[in-house]
């Protein structure tokens, strides 16, 4: 579907967005792993969850959804139960890379599969680290899906030094070392998101040059009741919508403020933007508070390597508020891109060289120069919900508009995200 959107006036009013997706899966995997009922409020409704549900079900766990709540009825220490299909993970990464973790630990086999985009990211990242933890586990010659997993007689703790700035990798061994009654130590050079560590109230230890987190069968998940703080990543498209909107005064409430997530608001300050954050308070060790965003003068800024991990998913829509901020927008050190949901370096080049910009692009990023042209242009999604919404910001914010193509991706992460739209803007 390719959906046309005309330049906006402003935006205004008030956003509540649902769950975290990161938060979400995680709510449902130590939901479905722990023995009985949890309820988990305000869980995302993207398709990627709903994948990890779907998993879980096959795997024997019960999902009964009553309005804001989806109670869970978990299987317990090594409960699941062999599924008599393959396990589907459709676009989510995270799905099928924390799921090996946990599947790893259990005493049947188990096929993951993915859809197109997912069949072609890299698979050895995870394999490795679990292979070096005793499990069986085995990919295509490429290194890409099918993920064959069979019972495993010789899982050990390790300690183990993480070789990617990857919370799915650190995520699948966290999980699968839950399983085993000694301690691993699993050891973090760079940070990433610790959603996984603060759910499960591990250990972790933090020095000057790594974080060092400590994890055992003692940590095993058990019966919780979660409200998923709503979803930064969601929310960072709206709050670059009305930063570069004039008039435009938006709140968003209880949004996950995890500071290995907050990197694009730091950015977005640095640039100008007026973000004001309160009604800070916990939700299960995360950080949650209210947004609000004012219309700003936007210019660019050095965007430090070290903040590119914390920034990952958000690199499309910053990119776009760099279009229309003052100076020339560049990020470099950030390879990681070229294997998400698409290849995002070569999405955001072919749209903003589309848009009428000059682009230089590097391996670990690209740079931007010059003004949009005048005229109304189609973006492509490449099937890809962050590229699709980020392309959809920036129509909304050129003199002539614009379209996106396969516009239906928005819903992996964000189904709602057009009446959102709708509701805020004045057009
Ligand atoms: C995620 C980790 C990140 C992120 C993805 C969600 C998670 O991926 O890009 O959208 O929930 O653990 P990587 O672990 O590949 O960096």
């Amino acid at each position: 579907m390719i959906k046309k959107f005309e330049k906006i006036r402003s935006v205004n009013g008030e956003l509540k967005l649902l769950g975290d997706k990161s938060l979400s899966h995680r709510s449902i995997m130590f939901a479905a792993m722990a023995d009985g009922e949890s309820v988990i409020r305000n869980c995302s409704d993207s398709e990627d969850v709903s994948s990890t549900m779907n998993c879980f079900e096959k795997l024997g766990c019960r999902f009964e959804k009553n309005n804001d709540a989806i109670k869970v009825t978990g299987r317990g220490f090594k409960g699941f139960i062999k599924a008599d299909t393959e396990l589907y993970a459709g676009n989510s990464g995270t799905t099928a890379r924390l799921i090996s973790g946990v599947l790893a630990a259990q005493n049947f086999k188990s096929v993951i599969t993915g859809d197109e985009s997912l069949s072609n990211r890299p698979m050895m990242r995870i394999v490795e680290p679990l292979k070096f933890m005793g499990a069986d586990i085995s990919v295509n010659e490429s290194g890409k899906m099918p993920i064959t997993i069979n019972p495993s007689l010789s899982l050990k703790p390790v300690e183990y030094r993480l070789k990617v700035a990857s919370a799915q990798v650190k995520s699948a061994m966290l999980l699968c070392a839950l399983h085993m009654e000694d301690e691993s130590i699993i050891i973090e050079p760079e940070a990433t998101r610790n959603h996984t560590e603060k759910l499960l109230g591990l250990k972790t230890e933090k020095t000057e040059s790594v974080t060092r987190i400590y994890v055992s069968k003692k940590n095993y998940p058990e019966p919780f009741e979660i409200t998923v703080p709503s979803d930064i990543s969601s929310a960072s498209f709206f709050i670059v919508l009305a930063a570069l909107s004039v008039n435009s005064d938006i709140t968003i409430r209880s949004v996950s403020l995890n500071e290995t997530r907050t990197g694009a608001l730091t950015v977005l300050k640095n640039m100008g933007a007026r973000i004001e954050i309160g009604n800070l308070h916990l939700e299960k060790g995360e950080e949650t508070g209210d947004l609000r965003i004012f219309s700003s003068k936007l210019k660019n800024v050095e965007i430090p390597h070290s903040i590119i991990p914390n920034i990952i998913d958000e690199i499309p829509i910053l990119s776009v508020a760099g279009v229309f901020a003052d100076g020339n927008f560049k990020i470099t050190g950030a390879k990681e891109l070229r294997v998400k949901e698409s290849d995002r370096i070569n999405s955001l080049v072919v749209n903003f060289k589309a848009a009428g910009l000059s682009v230089k692009e590097f391996e670990d990023g690209f740079e931007l120069s010059g003004s949009p042209a005048n005229i109304h242009t189609t973006f492509e999604s490449f099937g890809d919900h962050r590229i699709a919404m980020a392309f959809s910001v920036m129509s909304m914010l050129l003199e002539c508009g614009g379209s996106v193509k396969n516009f239906e991706s928005v819903a992996v992460s964000n189904p709602g995200f057009y009446n959102q739209v709708l509701a805020l803007s004045n057009f």
